[in-house]
């Protein structure tokens, strides 16, 4: 019949953030699949088999046999299966993860005993640190060029880390030897495992807030230069804070303030936010060409990225005011420093919030641990722990939790879609900040499991699926394997349905041809926020990156690089409460990763 011309003018503004977010992921995307030269002139590899356990390598022999090398997997045989006694008396000690995992989540005496005393805690946390991160190459040995060690992977920064190689391009299908010869159809797959019908909550009672923290955190160090290739990242190995201060010496030197060792900010009613595009002149943020949006609601923030929501807008603020607040603690401490000095020693307290708030607040809530999570670096000084990162590209898709993001939002009784919000700070200075990071903390975040993706990350996840295809990922199993986990033996163990059972079966044939994402969130529910499978791979990338952080190193891990105890302590005591309750004008009440019980 007739349209409103308000509702006209949604309709045209959702079809050009439509195709604005389809532009955003599908630039160069012809790059992804390009196919890489492949020079082996084999016809038959054993190795294809994947045949070496516990770690073991695969050398293919000119007689088309092969060997598997189990140097240091403390097994021999010709596959590494049989242990020798010390890796048979730690195989002997070491929990079953499975059964490690439900005890830690379990509210057992012991862990209030561990939690009350210091000494027993600090115990815990080694134990927990130094297992995870014995599961990553340190150093890395693989990228995503080659399914052998190169000295590249560890060299070339401009690749992403692989934790295992690809499968062989000449080996008989894309998991090796199982499986169909050629992926199942991709769109079929998203649309059977993946698409949301109605919205799932998560179990847990997560909230965006965390959802946010989340996207904001991860995307300083996931950032895959897709104008190179899936395989390559422009970021840097780790939490560099890069997302609060901008990754190039251009953009970091755009967004300071070069005063007191303050970023730039606008004030607005007495509150402070990030400064507006147009007055930083020559700075580049993600803003689509061809869309609309009003100069007064374009900013300068420290990711380029982070235009895109008003949920990374409002986290960008919240650590632009702790920064200059972290800034007026340190001046007045030593009157007599530079700017330069003031910045620089605000931003290594803020990296050292940044991880203990990752690691007390965030990571405690993910895993569901009912040990405390606690954020104690200097218990691994002194240990064989390394103190070397590097981001690998199997994190960045473990990391592609789109499932979490409803496909709207109530904000004091207004709705807004998804879609509403894109490159929009509206929501924001309609109802205030405060008031929005209220709406973040009661609003539920979406389950990480089948049938609960949004379709307006469709085209996110069809990328994503598609580059691990071009990466040539091995198998869920495969990964099950390389973190101690047993391969899962039908598709009925992994999903604990028979219906989601039965279609990847359809989809995939053979259990051990599931792919690595596809396995991790189509896995049975668990204790955790996340299926067990992700927590224990996960777990591993993640404690390995905070920790090797070079602020937990032993010369970086003392008052002075603070700025001095009150600097030691801003760190030592940070909290996701204390962040936003010191950076709100008003209202922090019940801040937390979970819905307060009130509005559920
Ligand atoms: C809130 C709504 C969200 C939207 C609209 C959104 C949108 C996007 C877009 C457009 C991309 C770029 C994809 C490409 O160019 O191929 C992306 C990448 C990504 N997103 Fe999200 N996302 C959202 C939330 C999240 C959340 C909550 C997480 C959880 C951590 C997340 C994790 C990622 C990761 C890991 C990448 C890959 C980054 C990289 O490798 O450079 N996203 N997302
Ligand atoms: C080693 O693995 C191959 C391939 O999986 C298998 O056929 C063979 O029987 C195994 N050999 C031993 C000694 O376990
Ligand atoms: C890293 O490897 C890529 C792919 O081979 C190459 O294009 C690039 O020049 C290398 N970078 C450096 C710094 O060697
Ligand atoms: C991304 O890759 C392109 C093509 O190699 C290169 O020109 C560009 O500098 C890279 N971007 C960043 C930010 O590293
Ligand atoms: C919610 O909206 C009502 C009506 O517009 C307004 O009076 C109230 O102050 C708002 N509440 C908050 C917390 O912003």
């Amino acid at each position: 019949m007739y349209l409103r011309s308000m509702e006209l003018t949604k309709v045209r503004r959702t079809h050009v953030l439509v195709g604005a977010l389809a532009t955003l992921v599908w630039i160069n995307v012809a790059k992804d699949y390009r196919d890489y030269p492949v020079k082996t002139n084999v016809d038959h590899d054993p190795c294809c088999e994947f045949p070496c356990e516990n770690q073991g390598v695969c050398i293919s022999l000119k007689d088309k046999s092969y060997i598997c090398d189990c140097t240091n997997t403390e097994h021999y045989g010709t596959n590494c299966s049989t242990p020798t006694w010390i890796g048979w008396v730690r195989k002997g000690l070491q929990p079953d993860p499975a059964t490690l995992h439900a005890w830690l989540t379990q509210d057992l005496w012991v862990w209030r005993v561990v939690n009350a005393v210091p000494f027993l805690s600090d115990y815990a946390m080694k134990y927990i640190y130094l297992s995870r991160s014995d599961l990553i190459d340190s150093p890395v040995r693989f990228e995503s060029d080659h399914s052998y060690t190169t000295l590249d992977a560890y060299f070339n920064e401009t690749y992403y880390a692989r934790t295992l190689p690809p499968t062989p391009r000449h080996c008989p299908t894309p998991m090796g030897v199982v499986g169909p010869k050629e992926y199942p159809d991709v769109d079929e797959v998203i649309q059977k495992v993946f698409l949301r019908k109605t919205f799932i909550p998560g179990p847990f009672k997560t909230n965006l807030l965390f959802q946010y923290y989340a996207q904001h955190f991860t995307h300083q160090f996931f950032r895959t230069n897709y104008t190179k290739g899936p395989q390559f990242t422009k970021g840097n190995g780790g939490v560099d804070a890069s997302n609060i201060y901008g990754l190039t010496e251009s953009h970091r030197r755009h967004i300071r303030l070069f005063k007191d060792g303050k970023l730039k900010y606008r004030e607005v009613n007495g509150e402070h936010f990030p400064p507006l595009l147009k007055d930083v002149e020559g700075l580049d943020m993600e803003y689509p060409p061809g869309l609309p949006i009003p100069e007064e609601s374009k900013h300068a923030l420290g990711h380029p990225f982070y235009a895109l929501l008003p949920g990374l807008f409002a986290y960008s603020t919240i650590w632009l005011r702790e920064h200059n607040r972290v800034c007026d603690v340190l001046k007045e401490e030593h009157p007599h420093w530079d700017d330069e000095r003031l910045y620089h020693t605000a931003k290594l307290i803020i990296t050292g919030e940044i991880i203990k708030i990752t690691v007390e607040n965030y990571v405690q809530h993910l895993s569901q641990y009912k040990v405390n999570v606690k954020f104690r670096p200097h218990v691994v000084h002194n240990t064989r722990f390394q103190f070397h990162n590097r981001i690998n590209v199997e994190f960045d898709h473990l990391y592609h939790w789109h499932q979490l993001v409803p496909d709207g939002i109530t904000i004091n009784d207004t709705y807004y879609d998804l879609m509403d919000m894109a490159f929009s700070v509206k929501p924001i200075f309609t109802h205030g900040l405060d008031t929005f990071i209220q709406a973040l903390n009661s609003n539920r975040a979406g389950k990480m499991g089948p049938h609960n993706h949004g379709v307006v990350n469709v085209p996110v996840l069809k990328r994503m699926l598609l580059n691990s295809r071009a990466l040539r990922f091995q198998g869920i199993n495969s990964y099950r394997k390389r973190f101690k986990m047993s391969p899962f033996k039908s598709f009925e163990e992994l999903t604990g349905d028979q219906e989601l059972a039965d279609v990847l079966r359809g989809l995939y044939g053979h259990i051990d041809a599931v792919e690595f994402y596809v396995g991790l969130f189509t896995e049975h529910d668990g204790p955790s926020v996340m299926s067990l499978t992700v927590v224990n791979m996960g777990g591993p990338w993640s404690v390995k990156g905070l920790i090797a952080n070079p602020i937990c190193s032993p010369q970086y891990w003392k008052p002075s690089t603070f700025g001095g105890e009150k600097g030691f302590e801003i760190v030592n005591t940070a909290s996701l409460e204390k962040l936003f309750c010191r950076n709100m004008k008003s209202k922090c009440q019940n801040i937390d990763f979970v819905v307060p019980d009130s509005s559920l």
